[in-house]
């Protein structure tokens, strides 16, 4: 079969990898009908080089329809339309039992201190072939594979797998409250959607970023929006504050991660350990300080003291500087983490099924692409070019 493989920093290839067959009985195997491009597959694009090896099968947001199912998969069947969350997670462990899908037990990766494992997201989290492939061996489908209706486009359900419940979690932890302000930082897919979320859910809303179709897209759905390209970290911050009786939001969503636009500091380490041997960048990585934090200490700043930031942009470092006298003196809730997908995806499904399109789910994407396409996709979406927010492939 044909998959998009990743064979060196900026290097992303499509091959053909053999086809993937039942290993386990709670496998099944999913001809893939459409797969998201994500901004956690830009980290590994590049920042992450050292934790993936040449040949990599890369994708986490795959939907699809089951060709062939393990003996231990009662609730599937061949020709079935699903949706496979980003983490792999068995439902029976001691997290998965109190809802923290991404840090089973049954799948963490204790070798390397992480969570859950993650569909073709490096060694870091297990190394599980992923999903922007015309095939895809889905482990522990017996819990995760989500069964959708066959009624509708496959962008209705598709975000189920990532951005769904990655913004519906940001949300659920920036507990805004009643009357209060939501701000979120970027509005790439993870901002775009949370934001919406936050506007369904009857918040005042503002994001910020610095592309303008993105930013036109979510004052289109009715947010307030900034634009940071003129400002720095604490401009951006004393604009919130203008907007909030001097106070600052009453909850701050860090939609951007470890790549953010903003201070320069670390863009040369991110460059170094992309271009350093694996054996010496493994450990820079794991040790030193790597994240660009002008998202966060913009989201420590602008926030209302005793408000609650809540982050879902991925950060790697070990020994980041923060501003911890300020997050101490301001009173601030901190909440991160990877999604714990199934956690949420029966709420979100409930509004999925409804006839009206109440997220915007079905026009979200903006490019729908061959995997063929997949490497140029790459650099256009990490440059942020030809209006690409959401890039869906469709093998
Ligand atoms: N927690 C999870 O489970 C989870 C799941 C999916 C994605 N993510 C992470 O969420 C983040 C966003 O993902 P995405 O797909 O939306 O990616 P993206 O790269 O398309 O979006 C990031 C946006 O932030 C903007 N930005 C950059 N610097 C900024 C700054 N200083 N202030 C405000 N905006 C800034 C960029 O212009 C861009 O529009 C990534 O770090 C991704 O890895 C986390
Ligand atoms: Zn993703
Ligand atoms: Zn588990």
């Amino acid at each position: 079969m044909k998959a998009v493989t990743w064979q060196g920093a900026k290097d992303i290839r499509v091959e053909n990898v053999p086809d993937p067959v039942i290993e386990e009985p709670t496998d099944i195997v999913i001809r893939v009908t459409s797969s998201g491009l994500c901004g956690s597959d830009l980290h590994l694009y590049e920042v992450l080089a050292p934790f993936m090896e040449p040949g990599d099968v890369v994708g986490h947001e795959p939907m699809g329809i089951v060709e062939a199912v393990g003996a231990e998969v009662p609730h599937l069947d061949v020709g079935d339309r699903v949706v496979i969350p980003f983490n792999v997670s068995c439902g029976h462990c001691w997290m998965c039992e109190r809802d923290l899908q991404s840090q089973c037990e049954t799948t963490q990766n204790t070798e390397h201190g992480t969570g859950a494992s993650l569909l073709g997201y490096s060694k870091l989290y297990g190394q599980v072939p992923g999903g922007q492939a015309e095939y895809l061996r889905v482990p522990h489908a017996d819990y995760g594979a989500v069964k959708v209706s066959k009624e509708r486009p496959d962008d209705r359900y598709l975000f189920l797998s990532d951005v769904l419940p990655t913004a519906w979690q940001a949300v659920e932890y920036a507990d805004v409250p009643d009357g209060g302000t939501l701000l979120v930082l970027g509005a790439g897919p993870i901002g775009d959607m949370a934001a919406r979320i936050g506007m369904h859910r009857g918040h005042r809303t503002i994001v910020a970023d610095l592309v303008d179709e993105r930013l036109a897209r979510v004052s289109g759905r009715g947010a307030e929006t900034i634009d940071i390209t003129d400002l720095d970290e604490t401009a951006v911050a004393e604009r919130v504050r203008e907007l909030t009786a001097g106070r600052g939001a009453d909850a701050v969503i860090d939609a951007v991660g470890m790549e953010a636009h903003g201070s320069g500091g670390v863009k040369a380490v991110h460059k170094l350990v992309g271009l350093l041997p694996d054996a010496i960048a493994e450990p820079l990585m794991l040790k030193a300080g790597v994240d660009r934090l002008a998202a966060l200490t913009t989201a420590i700043d602008a926030v209302r003291r005793g408000g609650t930031v809540s982050i879902s942009g991925v950060y790697g470092g070990a020994a980041d500087p923060l501003p911890l006298f300020q997050m101490f003196d301001k009173q601030i809730q901190v909440r991160m983490g990877q999604a714990n997908v199934r956690r949420w995806t029966g709420d979100i499904l409930a509004l999925l099924d409804q006839d009206e399109d109440v997220l915007g789910v079905e026009s979200f994407a903006t490019h729908h692409l061959s995997l063929e396409e997949a490497p140029d996709a790459y650099a256009t979406f990490q440059k942020k070019q030809d209006g690409a927010v959401k890039v869906v492939f469709r093998p």
